[in-house]
This record gives structure tokens, sequence and C-alpha cells, in this order.
């Protein structure tokens, strides 16, 4: 027996429908706002996220070398390597480039529930539109993701880390470790930082900034704490609170201590939470950011975000989302040896129109087969035996009421398609045996 790598997962076909299920949704989602799909590698240059993702991405990557030397990494995100397809080959691309992806990523962590080292993201990207109207877009894109799927407690959190980067004027590295301390909420360990930098004065209102959440009144907080360096991204997300009323999105708080652990975020920031979760409740983030730039390319103002999609199945699932999978169609029950061939036309038949169509592979009997028929949630089996092939019709059985109707075979498909009870006329006879109920 071997065991699977740690902080992985295998799907069994009820998780895996989950997983797909909202996946699908949040594919709807992204093309109804006029996204379209884009697909990366796997594993990129390990210098590519060295560039800006920052110290905590870093950290957490898994590295290796190729067998020329190469310094590769599993992507721990989606927003570098899109950032740097833009850069080498869609940069013509007529603006504003609105781009969405669904795929793994991997991150060396801790693993506990909801944080693996093997995980999934929708990621989705607005390259090239630098407005109010594509932040409140992409807000509302994650928003309408999540409804898709059918989660309704969310907490969406809005802020602006220009405030903060403005405030904290200081070279580059050091304004990230700053940050990444407010990001983790590591008051004491930030003290010493600013120490360290000669501000410790700003500990106060750094700390008090990164703790102001709720309605508009804490924009002013903000304000009369960091003065100046706050003027504009307070403006900014009053004008955002509007845009967002346009989408129907009221329902949200200000939380100016939202920092994001990646360091190219430039302007608004926003987190989506998912309270039934515990710990690892954060279900997405983003944000505006500039990185075309640090890697190589032109400046180019971008807004995207991220939502990790097993942790929505989890809060869908508390939530008491059904994420069902395609039922089975129709499964197709060869009454005796001569009756298989025609078996397997007419699955292939039921197949080649698109419904979800099974045959028996075991040579078992009816009775045997009915109740496999109701142990995989069939939604009715087809059962032909030589009587019913004389005639040129099946019997049709709903797996659920145990009704039984004769229908020609040409009629099938659509007396499926119809869904519910098939419509045909009865057969007159009892069904020689009732389904137990799955
Ligand atoms: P992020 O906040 O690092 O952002 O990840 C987004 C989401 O991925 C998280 O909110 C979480 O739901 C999920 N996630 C992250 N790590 C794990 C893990 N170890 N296990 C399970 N789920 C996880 C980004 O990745 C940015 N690239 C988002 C973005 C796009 N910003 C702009 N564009």
């Amino acid at each position: 027996m071997f065991e699977r790598p740690r902080g992985t997962r295998d799907f069994n076909p009820s998780q895996a429908a989950s997983h797909r299920f909202v996946e699908r949704a949040f594919r709807r989602t992204a093309e109804a706002f006029g996204c379209r799909e884009v697909l990366t590698p796997t594993f990129e240059n390990v210098e590519l996220f060295k560039a800006k993702s920052g110290p905590g991405i870093l950290d957490e990557m898994f590295t290796f070398k190729d067998k020329g030397g190469r310094d590769l990494a599993l992507r721990p995100e989606f927003t570098a390597s899109i950032i740097r397809f833009y850069n080498s080959e869609l940069r013509s691309e007529p603006k504003p480039l609105k781009v969405f992806t669904l795929g793994n990523c991997f991150r060396y962590e801790e693993p506990q529930m909801g944080r693996y080292r093997e995980f999934w993201q929708w990621n989705c990207e607005i390259i090239g539109a630098p407005s109010l109207e594509s932040d409140s877009d992409v807000i509302a894109l994650a928003d309408a993701g999540l409804k898709q799927v059918g989660l309704k407690k969310t907490e969406l959190r809005i802020g602006h880390i220009g405030m903060l980067r403005k405030f904290l004027a200081f070279p580059p590295h050091d304004q990230a470790s700053v940050l990444h301390l407010l990001d983790k909420k590591r008051f004491a360990d930030l003290k010493t930082a600013l120490a360290r930098l000669g501000a410790e004065q700003l500990f106060d209102i750094v700390s008090s900034v990164a703790q102001l959440k709720g309605g508009p009144e804490v924009l002013d907080k903000a304000q009369s704490l960091l003065g100046q360096a706050a003027k504009e991204a307070v403006e900014y997300l009053r004008m955002l609170g509007g845009q967002l009323a346009l989408y129907g999105i009221k329902d949200f708080v200000y939380d100016l201590g939202v920092v994001r652990g990646l360091d190219y975020y430039t302007g608004m920031v926003f987190e989506i939470d998912s309270p039934n979760l515990g710990a690892e409740k954060q279900v997405g983030g983003g944000g505006a950011y500039t990185l075309t730039n640090v890697l190589g390319g032109e400046a180019t103002s971008s807004t995207g975000f991220a939502i990790g999609i097993d942790r929505v199945v989890l809060s869908a699932g508390q939530e008491g989302v059904r994420m069902a999978p395609r039922p089975l169609d129709a499964y197709v029950i060869p009454i005796g040896q001569p009756m298989r061939a025609k078996a397997f036309e007419i699955v292939m038949h039921l197949r080649m129109a698109g419904l979800c169509a099974d045959v028996d592979l075991m040579g078992r009997g009816p009775s045997k087969n009915l109740d496999y028929a109701n142990s995989v949630k069939a939604r009715t089996s087809v059962l032909i035996g030589e009587k019913e092939a004389a005639k040129g019709v099946v019997a049709l059985r709903d797996m659920e009421s145990g009704k039984q109707t004769e229908v020609s075979v040409q009629d099938l498909v659509a007396a499926l398609k119809g869904g519910g009870e098939p419509k045909a006329h009865k057969t007159g006879k009892k069904p020689t045996r009732r389904a137990t109920k799955p």
C-alpha cells in the first residue's frame, strides 16, 4: 500500500462531482461577465515567482531542478503566469483583456482542514483597464460566482493598500516586511520591525488603521489617523461603494486591515470569508495591482482575484448546497443473452443523443441489474426482452416511482429528455419488481 503525499487528496466520485459543480458555476459566471479562459503551465521558472510574489509565497513553493539544471517551481498561484503570458503574447489583444483560469496550485504549507499543499483556484484578471469600473466588475464577478454556487453566508471585506503604502514610505523590501506582519496581524513583531526602522512612533497609528472595519465611518477614521496619505484611497473607496451599489452589492464592509499576503497589490484590495469554515475561512481575495512592468513589460494596470475551490466546496457543503453529479438518465438491461446485442445498440443510440446512459457489463439477471441501477441512482432503467424487441419497443421504468411503460425505440430519446415520468402508454401490467428506493 502506498500513501499519497502530505497535503494532497484523492477525490471519490461524489467529492469530484462537488468539485466540478463548483467549477462549472465559476466558469459560467466568468463567461457571463465576458471573460475568456486561458491556460498556463503547471510549473514555471522559479524566477517568475521570485520577482514579486513576496517572501510568504517563496517559502511555500515546491521548487525543483529539471534534468538540465533549471530551477523550476510548481505554480503557487496564477497571476504571475498570466501576466508573464500577457507580456510575451497577449499584449496586443484589445483592452480590457478579461481572462479567467481554473486549475490546481501548490503551496508547501502546514496542511489542515481547508489548507492543502495541492489546491484549486478560480482566478480572474482584468488587464489594461485602470478604472473604478473594472475594480467593481472584478468584485461583482467574485460575488456572483459564489452566489451561482449557492453560497449565502459570505462576508465581503474591502480595503485599500495604497493608503498604507503611502504612509509607510520605507524602501520596498522594508515596506513589504512591515505589510506582511500587518497581514498576519502579528502586532508585537510589527512593533519590533518598526522600531528597527526607527519608526516606532508609527505603530499606534498603523495598528489602529489595520483594525478599522465597518461602514463608511471607518473611512473618516482612517483619514484622521493617516492624514493626507489616506485622502485619495478614502475617496476611491467611497466611489467604489457607489459603483458596487449599481451591481446590487451593498452588503460589504470596509476593512482597512486587508493587506493581502502577495506583494504586488497597489490599490483596492478585497477578501471574502465564509464564516462557517473556522480557521481557514478566507474563500477568496484579490485587488488592483501592476505587475507587467515588474515582469519586464510596460506598466499596465490590472485587477483580479482568486477563489479557492476547495474551501468553497467545504462551505457549500456546510450550507447544505446540493452539488449532485449529472445523473445517469438510463441504465439499459438486456433480458437474456440474445438481447445483449440490442442493448448495446440502444445504449449507444442514447449516448450519441447526449444522454447519460450505461448498460449491463456483468451479464447479470434483471433483478440484480435493477438493484445496480438503484445503487448508481439511475433515473430510469430500459429493459429489453424478446417480446419487446419483436414489437420495436422497450420497457421504460422510472426508478423513483417504479412505474413501467412501453416506449417505442424511436421515441425513447424524447421520452428520456422529457424528464420525469416516461410519457408513453401504460403496459397495463404491474412492474415485475419494484425497485427499492435509493
Ligand atoms: P491568495 O489569497 O493567495 O490570492 O489565494 C486565493 C485563495 O486561494 C484563498 O483565498 C484561498 O481560498 C485559496 N487558497 C490559498 N492557499 C490555499 C491552500 N493552501 N489550500 C486551500 N486553498 C488555498 C492569490 O492567489 C492571488 N493570485 C489572487 C489574485 C488574482 N490577485 C489578483 N489576481
